[in-house]
């Protein structure tokens, strides 16, 4: 009977999670299959009760190992080493280059059509435990949280057409030129939780209850999101994740989790982030 019922989901024609619910009247969180303008067809997971629901899964952001230094994996940031000759890395914040799975999405990157094809006005984040399955992934997220003023009507709908206007791009400016902050209503955590999520020295340079775009640090690396957060310093490689393919400071800081095991000594000491925060894939939703 279950599969019955996920084969009507087959039927649905929509371009998001939200056009499901509206058109079709489903409540149920789980895998549907999406159509892009071009009438490309493509699964994803769809957050159907989280604030009124709707909510389309269009990318994740896994770390596989903070060792890399902007090797394979580091889809995010680039997986051609650290190269100042590469500004963009692996230009995936701004192109229409997809891979990975939904059901895969905490143990590998995911970048879905809709990430560049859906029109939306809010973003909700997920930040799952790594190898999570998707039955799990609300119960098991250490935050979750969501915008609620419709900022990406300002910025062309979506994170494709917010990062063309604000380049993951080394060098595009410096620290000062950092791209918006909206603020975030909590659906788990709260400001005191979401600080404690990342290492003791940046808690002194940044402003919990904050979602930030195309941070720039010390070093003119550009980063793609502070989750959580609002910088108000420049060490942002500690607590910003995605980033072009240049970090001046050091090789180590190149990846999709910049310089979150900055204090390799340990974890949630100096500037490195929690275990928690290191080991969970950052899951982002348009609505
Ligand atoms: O990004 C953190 C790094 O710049 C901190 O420098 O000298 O305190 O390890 P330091
Ligand atoms: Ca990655
Ligand atoms: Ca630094």
């Amino acid at each position: 009977e279950r599969l019955d019922n996920l084969s009507n989901r087959s039927r649905y024609v929509a371009r998001s999670c939200k056009e499901i619910m509206d058109r079709y009247g489903e409540r149920e969180d789980g895998l549907y299959f999406l159509t892009t303008a071009n009438g490309m067809v493509y699964q994803t997971f769809c957050d159907m009760t989280t604030a009124g629901g709707g909510w389309t899964l269009v990318a994740s952001v896994h770390e596989n190992t903070h060792y890399g230094g902007c090797t394979v994996g580091d889809r995010w940031s680039s997986q051609q080493g650290n190269n100042a000759n590469l500004p963009d890395g692996d230009g995936n914040w701004s192109n229409r280059n997809t891979f990975g799975t939904a059901e895969g999405a905490t143990s590998d990157d995911f970048k879905t059509p809709g990430y560049y094809d859906i029109v939306a006005e809010d973003m909700s984040v997920w930040h799952v435990p790594n190898n999570f399955p998707l039955e799990h992934w609300n119960l098991a997220a250490i935050l979750r949280y969501h915008t609620s003023n419709r900022f990406l009507r300002l910025y062309g709908g979506n994170l494709f057409e917010l990062f063309k206007r604000y380049p993951v791009r080394y060098n595009v400016g410096s620290c000062s030129n950092r791209g918006p902050a909206v603020p975030i209503v909590y659906d788990h955590g709260d400001k005191e939780s979401t600080k404690m999520l990342y290492g003791p020295n940046p808690r002194a340079e940044f402003e919990p209850g904050f979602i930030t775009f195309r941070p720039i640090n010390n070093e003119r690396a550009a980063m793609a999101i502070c989750s959580g957060v609002k910088p108000t310093g420049c060490n942002t490689e500690t607590y910003c994740i995605g980033g072009g393919g240049y970090f001046r400071e050091h090789n180590e800081q190149c990846g999709d989790f910049p310089a979150f095991d900055w204090d390799r000594l340990g974890m949630d000491q100096g500037w490195s982030a929690s275990k928690e925060m290191r080991e969970a894939a950052v899951l982002l939703f348009y609505r």
